[in-house]
């Protein structure tokens, strides 16, 4: 998938079907994200799998020229065995097998290598490793290009160094708060390498705000980075600008950043979503914004450690 293929906006689909109960409005979601034109990010392990079928089966009630154009846009992931966690090219074949079956498709433009945190980087590498099966996925045209997805930005960077990859997606870590996935999308971009900046809401706080109890990157807001955002809030209100708004144009606006990969629960979050983006940001709040103190981010990778 080359970087003009790319939509400025994904559509994010890892609660898609969460609710196994509601799955008539994972469908009509599905319905709305595919009738967007927008991509679609999605994985083998989205709520066990109930997100690539929701997909599959939106897909396999449009007309035939709608579906392949609907397929084109979906982008998935290989995952380990949810059982073992085993994570080596057999298990990528299998994973990316479940997906296409889920799907109802004979190939994706897209598929990441997700979360490769059950196995060493070197592991991964080696012969007979999970990133041999997505080489052989992508020659053999399963896969039309191959990408790494993942948190940490110090082993991401590692994937991305290879040289082997065509896309790099980084969650929680180029938003308002977290920037430290700047230098890889850098490097990725500056080698051609299509960038997928996801989560720019960090997964809550950005989009619900300081008050809401919303944490950041799916783990607690401490009291500090609440002050700090309630602080962003302010200086938004002044501008008469939502501060997901102004979360999202971080993102949008970034030029190492192709695509902004946003989690979307419902048809009326899309219409919110596409708001946003035609939305503009006046020029004072960026300036005011860079006067704040740094974000008293949760994230630290350096100090979690990545294999
Ligand atoms: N390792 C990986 O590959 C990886 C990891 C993380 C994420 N991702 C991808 O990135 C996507 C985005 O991540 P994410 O969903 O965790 O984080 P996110 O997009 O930063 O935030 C989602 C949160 O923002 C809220 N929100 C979204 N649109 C809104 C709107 N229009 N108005 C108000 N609130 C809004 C949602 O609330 P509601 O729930 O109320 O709508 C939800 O709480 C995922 O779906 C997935 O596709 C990939």
């Amino acid at each position: 998938m080359l970087i003009g293929d790319v939509s400025p906006l994904t559509l994010g689909s890892s609660g898609l079907g969460r609710d196994a109960d509601a799955s008539g409005d994972a469908v009509d979601t599905a319905r709305a994200m595919l009738a967007s034109g927008l991509l679609v990010d999605t994985s083998n392990a989205y709520t066990g799998g109930r997100s690539e079928q929701t997909l599959g089966r939106v897909l396999a009630e449009s007309a035939d020229a709608e579906r392949a154009d609907a397929a084109s846009r979906i982008v998935t992931k290989v995952d380990a065995d949810p059982r073992t966690h085993r994570f080596d090219r057999d298990r990528v074949l299998r994973s990316a097998e479940e997906s296409l079956s889920r799907l109802g498709v004979d190939r994706v433009p897209l598929l990441h290598l997700h979360d490769p945190y059950s196995v060493s980087f070197e592991e991964a590498m080696g012969p007979g490793g999970a990133v041999a099966g997505l080489i052989e996925l992508r020659e053999s045209h399963v896969a039309g290009a191959i990408g790494i997805a993942a948190g940490p930005a110090p082993l991401v960077a590692r994937y991305v160094d290879t040289g082997v990859f065509d896309a790099v997606l980084v969650h929680n870590r180029y938003t308002l708060v977290d920037r430290s996935a700047r230098a890889v999308f850098e490097r990725a971009a500056a080698r051609g390498m299509t960038v997928f900046n996801a989560a720019p809401f960090g997964g809550g706080i950005l989009a619900h705000g300081a008050a809401s109890g919303a944490g950041y990157g799916y783990r607690p807001a401490t009291d500090e980075l609440r002050a700090w955002v309630a602080g962003v809030e302010h200086l938004c209100e002044l501008r008469g600008v939502t501060l997901p708004t102004l979360a999202l144009h971080f993102s949008l606006g970034a030029p190492f950043v192709h695509s902004t990969v946003v989690g979307v629960s419902s048809p009326r979050r899309l219409v919110e979503l596409e708001a946003m983006a035609a939305a503009s940001i006046p020029d004072e709040l960026w300036s005011e914004l860079e006067r704040l103190p740094p974000a008293p981010t949760p994230i630290d990778d350096e100090q979690d450690g990545s294999r």
